[in-house]
């Protein structure tokens, strides 16, 4: 049932957190234990996709990113980042998924008997926590040492695996885990949205995000050429034409739960995170509620309506679900729209606004006086003008962080009417 699809993950290995003392003793590299509640994570695969729908993983070598190049043994250092339960909800199987999904197409009810339970997750009430994660996303976008490269652990030597020259535009990104397999954390880059100034631009990207973020397959005028024929005049759209268009067209969804099936396979047993940014944050973010993994996605667009026409089903709770980004992002706050916005003159439409789970929203519009602009967007703004100082607006309230918001109330696209109409 699933389409092929081209990811590929690379995985990390993971530290030596819980080294007995006389072992840490006789390696002077070793690390002190980290401090409690945190997990050490280790690089210890690279994935990606590629437009042969095929999703690759690379590995680093065992002991860690620079073990083969070097005659010394020992790892290099982890990456320690804190944890705190959350309560996720876990459907029975994929199986029961697709069939919930099948049933809910046609008309029918879809409960699924979700397993709800604590996991351990990122404590995204630190600031460092965020900043760690944020850095570990951004590296999505780079080969260990390109300039870009947020600096996580040693000096990494790997060869340029598959899916991962400068120009490719699929999904890609790390694998981290602990040394022993109980936590794994993914990475994963969107696909390419052009920036001011730069990044490629590819039809099929611009066809997935057109079809997954717009109202009505990005008819955003008449001079628009629409990604899907759904149109019925008037602010009229057909939801079963935007639905078909969305399952049949689209490999956004089916590469992400093919990608969180793999890393399922390679490890079994772990509590497995999505952490992502942009489009990555938004698959993160889908894949999350179908799987009850916890997620942190960094300036995504609106997914919430992507996931009502794919009929995923609703879990019993989205706290598991962690979205950090700032006021004057217009993708994720879904302001980019028209065809005079900087999304539009790009061919872009993305319109939706709504996001499951929690919210952590650094209002840089009135803090730090910053214009709406498509420039503020990139990971690298978050990182560097974000989260590597101390946030004062929620200092002076006691937290490290903004305090977490909803969007229970949110309304895609309100003035669209959905229905079976005919032309
Ligand atoms: C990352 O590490 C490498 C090698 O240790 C070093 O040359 C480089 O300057 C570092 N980059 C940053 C941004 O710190
Ligand atoms: C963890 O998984 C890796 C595969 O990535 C495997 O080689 C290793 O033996 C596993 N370690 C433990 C402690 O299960
Ligand atoms: C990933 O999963 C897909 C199907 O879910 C499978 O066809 C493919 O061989 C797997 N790839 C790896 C590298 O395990
Ligand atoms: C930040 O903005 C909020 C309004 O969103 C305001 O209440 C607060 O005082 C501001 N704090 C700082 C430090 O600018």
């Amino acid at each position: 049932m699933l389409l092929p699809i081209s990811l590929a993950n690379l995985a990390l290995s993971i530290l030596s957190k819980f080294l007995p003392s006389e072992v840490a003793e006789h390696h002077p590299h070793a690390r002190p234990p980290p401090p409690n509640n945190a997990l050490d994570f280790r690089l210890r695969h690279m994935h990606a996709t590629t437009s042969s729908a095929r999703v690759y993983f690379a590995d680093l070598p065992p002991g860690g990113p620079g073990a083969a190049s070097s005659t010394s043994d020992i790892a290099s250092p982890p990456v320690s980042i804190r944890t705190s339960p959350m309560r996720t909800a876990r459907p029975p199987s994929f199986a029961a998924i697709a069939r919930a999904r099948y049933m809910s197409m046609r008309g029918q009810s879809a409960a699924l008997d979700w397993d709800e339970d604590d996991v351990l997750g990122p404590d995204v009430t630190r600031r460092e926590t965020l900043l760690l994660l944020a850095k570990m996303t951004s590296d999505a976008y780079f080969m260990p040492g390109a300039s870009g490269w947020y600096n996580l652990t040693d000096e990494w030597n790997v060869g340029m695996p598959v899916g991962w020259e400068p120009d490719d535009d699929g999904f890609r990104g790390y694998v981290f885990a602990t040394e022993d397999n109980s936590t794994v954390a993914l990475t994963i880059k969107g696909t390419s949205i052009p920036y001011i100034g730069g990044g490629p631009t590819i039809e099929k990207d611009k066809l997935n995000d057109n079809l997954l973020f717009s109202c009505c397959c990005a008819r955003v005028t008449s001079g628009w050429t629409p990604v899907c024929d759904c149109f019925r005049g008037d602010w009229k759209c057909n939801q079963e034409c935007v639905e078909t268009a969305l399952i049949d067209d689209s490999l956004f969804y089916p590469t992400g739960v093919n990608l969180y099936n793999n890393i399922t396979v390679m490890y079994p047993n772990a509590n497995i995170w999505i952490i992502g940014h942009s489009l990555g944050g938004a698959l993160a973010s889908l894949l999350g509620i179908t799987f009850g993994a916890p997620v942190v996605a960094f300036e995504p667009p609106g997914e919430r309506m992507a996931a009502q026409r794919l009929h995923l089903p609703s879990p019993p709770s989205t706290h598991h679900i962690t979205n950090v980004w700032h006021t004057a992002d217009p993708i994720a706050m879904g302001t980019c729209t028209g065809k005079l916005s900087t999304c539009g003159v790009a061919g872009y439409a993305m319109e939706s606004q709504c996001h499951f789970g929690n919210i952590i929203e650094y209002d840089t519009v009135t803090n730090l006086s910053w214009s709406v602009r498509l420039t503020t967007h990139p990971i690298a703004t978050v990182i560097e003008n974000i989260l590597s100082k101390p946030w004062a607006a929620a200092e002076e309230q006691g937290l490290e962080v903004p305090s977490i918001k909803r969007q229970d109330d949110c309304v895609d696209c309100f003035q669209w009417e959905y229905g079976n109409f005919t032309l």
